[in-house]
């Protein structure tokens, strides 16, 4: 399918990590990106989606907003099973009446971490954060609509450009401190928003449905992240490994959610680049920090 001329409809477009990439890359591609805010339309409020549709009439809708604050989930799980359970079901329903393709995000962690291999599409959900929850009864509830223009998209550990994310934080906090320690025993595919969004646009291409998932090729742990960024920005921070009993948070992670890309590869004839190389492409061409800016 050709996206040229296609006005895509973007919530969480306008402000969220992953929204503006893919404006940003629609746009390249020769598309209508439609970015979205919460104010242009709540999806809490089905009607004020609705009323969107109605206006835009968008050959395409994709979901980019959640509720994503991991820790804060605990203490505000009802906003975020609206958010992520309730909401994306009906913004499923509305693309089927108008039968449009349906994009939806979810993420690595509705998986518990106890495998050693990379997860595949084909493996049990089995989360224990209420973020990871709400996540998983979203796709639950997209796939028991059974609406089979229903694109989902598990992804990983999101960096890029546009706003706040673990990386950018890590080099902020490395030009106010000498050192940092990061944990270094949760592993996970680092996944590169602009590579997210064209990935998403490679499937849509081919007409995919169902789960996939998609992140940056390799792996690594955060400390493995951090101190990879910290190196490519030439910053002079120690980043020292500890293990996550240092380091307590709200909601248990998993200790291992790598995702298997083979199923993306097999669909697209492509594999997404090494997470090092879209690392180095963001800090150095986004960021502007590093020996190889001019
Ligand atoms: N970040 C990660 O590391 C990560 C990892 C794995 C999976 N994911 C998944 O990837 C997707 C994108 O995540 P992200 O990090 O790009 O999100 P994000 O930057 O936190 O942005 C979330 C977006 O949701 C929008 N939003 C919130 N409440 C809304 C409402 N009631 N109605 C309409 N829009 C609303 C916000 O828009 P306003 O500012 O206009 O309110 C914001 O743009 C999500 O499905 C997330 O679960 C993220």
């Amino acid at each position: 399918m050709s996206l040229t001329g296609k006005t895509i409809a973007i919530i969480g477009g306008k402000t969220g990590l992953l929204g503006q990439a893919l404006c940003r890359t629609f746009s390249q591609a020769g598309a209508h990106p439609l970015a979205l805010s919460s104010a242009d339309c709540d999806i809490l409020n089905p009607k004020s989606v609705e009323r969107i549709l109605n206006r835009k009439d968008p050959d395409i809708l994709i979901n980019a907003a959640a509720y994503t604050q991991v820790d804060q989930a605990e203490d505000e799980a009802e906003k975020a099973f609206a958010l992520n359970a309730t909401a994306p079901p009906l913004l499923a329903a509305l693309a089927a009446q108008r039968s449009i393709p349906f994009v939806h995000y979810s993420t690595d962690f509705v998986f518990r971490g106890d495998k050693t291999a990379p997860y595949t599409e084909y493996d049990p959900t089995t989360p224990f954060s209420v973020y990871g929850i709400s996540k998983a009864d979203g796709e639950r509830g997209l796939l028991k609509l059974g609406y089979e223009h229903t694109l989902i998209i598990r992804i990983s550990w999101l960096f890029g450009p546009d706003r706040m994310n673990f990386v950018e934080k890590i080099l902020t906090l490395c030009d106010t401190h000498d050192s940092l320690t990061v944990v270094d025993d949760q592993f996970g595919s680092p996944s590169y928003a602009p590579d997210i969004a064209s990935g998403t646009l490679n499937l849509l291409k081919k007409q995919a449905t169902g789960v996939f998932h998609l992140a940056n090729s390799g792996q690594t742990s955060w400390h493995g992240l951090a101190s990879m960024a910290a190196t490519l920005a030439d910053k002079k921070c120690t980043v020292t490994p500890v293990p996550s009993s240092d380091y307590p948070t709200k909601a248990v992670r998993p200790h291992y959610s790598v995702l298997d890309l083979s199923k993306y590869t097999r669909t697209t004839g492509l594999t997404p680049r090494l997470w090092e190389d879209a690392l180095k492409d963001y800090i150095h061409n986004q960021l502007h920090l590093g020996t190889d800016t001019v």
